[in-house]
């Protein structure tokens, strides 16, 4: 059975330790240009620093929130939004290779979008790879529209009122 939660302070090792992961597999150019760092030892700091950095001010918000998906305790996927004057944006969403087409993206993304609308929040928007036929078929399936493209990149957006 697949859980659905938020994710608190005392959780964010692990976290981390999940998303170093998750970043070495992402399609993004971004994400592969770090995981194309060979020295271990580099890479290891480099991803730490931009994480924990980037977690402690995300999970120091309070627009922000992060849901994690488990399977028997065990954690399989992870999404993070930031919201801001009534404006969502979906910071990421992934699911580990092994449990991906089994709605698990589906329940994480619309956690989000619940938390959205019981925010009272307006637009909810995310950047996508326009390589990324299966995200942008879970955003699309799931009411997002493409208002923008920027060389590789789409902006999407839901508007929920
Ligand atoms: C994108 C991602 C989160 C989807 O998670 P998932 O658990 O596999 O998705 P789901 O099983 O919930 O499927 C949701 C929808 O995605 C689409 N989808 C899923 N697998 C697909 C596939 N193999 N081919 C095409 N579309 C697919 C379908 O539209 C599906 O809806 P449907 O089952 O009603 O047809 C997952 O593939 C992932 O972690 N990818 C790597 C990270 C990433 O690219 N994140 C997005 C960055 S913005």
């Amino acid at each position: 059975m697949i859980t659905i939660k938020k994710v608190s302070w005392r959780e964010l090792e692990k976290i981390h330790c999940f998303l170093k992961k998750s970043w070495l597999d992402f399609p993004d150019p971004y994400f592969r240009v770090i995981s194309k760092i060979d020295n271990a030892k580099i890479f290891t700091r480099l991803v730490k620093v931009l994480l924990l950095n980037w977690l402690q001010k995300l999970l120091a918000d309070y627009s922000t929130e992060m849901w994690i998906a488990e399977k028997d305790g065990n954690m399989v996927g992870i999404s993070y939004v930031e919201i801001r004057r009534k404006r969502a944006i979906l910071h990421g969403i992934y699911v580990i290779k092994d449990f991906r087409g089994k709605g698990i993206g589906k329940l994480l993304l619309q956690s989000v979008i619940r938390f959205c609308l019981e925010k009272d929040v307006h637009t909810f928007g995310l950047f996508v790879s326009r390589s990324n036929t299966i995200a942008i078929n879970l955003f699309t399936k799931n009411g997002f529209k493409t208002v923008a493209i920027r060389n590789n990149i789409a902006y999407m957006e839901l508007v929920l009122n």
